[in-house]
């Protein structure tokens, strides 16, 4: 089992605009966290382990309700990378929405490479929320 200290914080918040017809508000959720960032670990166990942190807080946001999550900047790898080269298994390609309509979460064999864009999406579909994800 690794062992690593993550600090988790879900901050619940409800935000009122006006989105839909359907109900005249929706709950947000911001997740802050210390990312498990140790470069001694190999670069998948690092996206892995961040992305399980991402698992339980999109979890926990969906049941207090909320219809968004938006994940922290940079949340998935540590801020300094040990080189350039570490970097490029983390590269995948998103698909432009206005060419092809996809969903990564169902279309596992066209997606198995990309684990980021595919954990995201099954995230993102199987707590029915939104997810944010800025890089
Ligand atoms: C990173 O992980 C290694 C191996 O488990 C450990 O020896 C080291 O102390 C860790 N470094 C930090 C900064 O936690």
């Amino acid at each position: 089992m690794l062992q690593f200290q993550t600090l988790v914080w879900i901050i619940i918040s409800s935000f009122s605009f006006v989105i839909s017809a359907e109900k005249d508000f929706y709950r947000a959720a911001v997740l802050e966290l210390a990312q498990f960032t140790n470069i001694s670990y190999p670069a998948a166990d690092i996206l892995r382990i961040n992305l399980e942190v991402y698992e339980i807080a999109a979890k926990t946001a969906a049941k207090h309700g909320a219809d968004i999550i938006v994940f922290p900047e940079s949340g998935l790898l540590p801020f300094e990378k040990p080189n350039r080269d570490w970097m490029l298994s983390f590269i995948e390609d998103i698909p432009d929405p206005k060419k092809e309509v996809v969903n990564p979460c169902e279309q596992e064999s066209q997606f198995r490479d990309l684990p980021i864009l595919r954990r995201l999406s099954c995230l993102a579909r199987n707590n029915h929320i939104w997810v944010v994800q800025i890089r």
